[in-house]
């Protein structure tokens, strides 16, 4: 099968991980600071968010698996950068994510729903961001915004 479309879809949907976790982060902590209660629109931001980074893991394993050998035979900044760094990242992001979900349910309390929504959210948000291929970085050399 062609990666070039799962490609062209994992590239697109960074953009709609990142809003949605930058989103539900930033609303989850302007409620704690505001101690206002959880609206069920910023609930759910938080869970489409963490529904999309999902989506994002399946679409970026199999994007791996089926390029796997390409990636293990990578040396140097590049080939660091795909085996470990955006691999590893983004999954402990994605866990970060999902995990901070899971702990916002469990709270008994509104104020620390919010707030681990907000912490692991943005966290999340600051490795993501860094472990993007950005245009015009070395490992980002030659792709496009898209
Ligand atoms: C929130 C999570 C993630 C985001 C935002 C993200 C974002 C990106 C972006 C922007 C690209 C470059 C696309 C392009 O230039 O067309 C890319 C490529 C890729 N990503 Fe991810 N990714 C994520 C998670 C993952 C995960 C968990 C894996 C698992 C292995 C993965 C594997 C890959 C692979 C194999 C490529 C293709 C590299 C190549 O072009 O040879 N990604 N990702």
């Amino acid at each position: 099968m062609d990666t070039s479309f799962l490609l062209f879809l994992h590239s697109l949907l960074r953009y709609a991980v990142l809003i949605t976790v930058a989103g539900a982060g930033l609303m989850h902590l302007r409620g704690f600071i505001g101690q206002h209660p959880i609206l069920n629109g910023e609930r759910t931001l938080a869970i489409v968010a963490m529904v999309l980074c999902h989506v994002q893991l399946v679409l970026g394993l199999i994007l791996y698996a089926m390029n796997y050998e390409t990636y293990e035979h990578m040396r140097g900044t590049i080939g660091r950068f795909w085996k470990m760094e955006h691999l590893g990242t983004m999954v402990i992001a994605i866990l970060l994510v999902t995990l901070g979900r899971m702990l916002s349910k469990r709270a008994k309390v509104e104020r620390s729903k919010q707030l681990r929504v907000a912490v692991f959210y943005l966290i999340a948000l600051a490795l993501i961001l860094w472990a993007i291929p950005w245009p015009g970085t070395e490992v980002g050399h030659g792709r496009g915004w898209l």
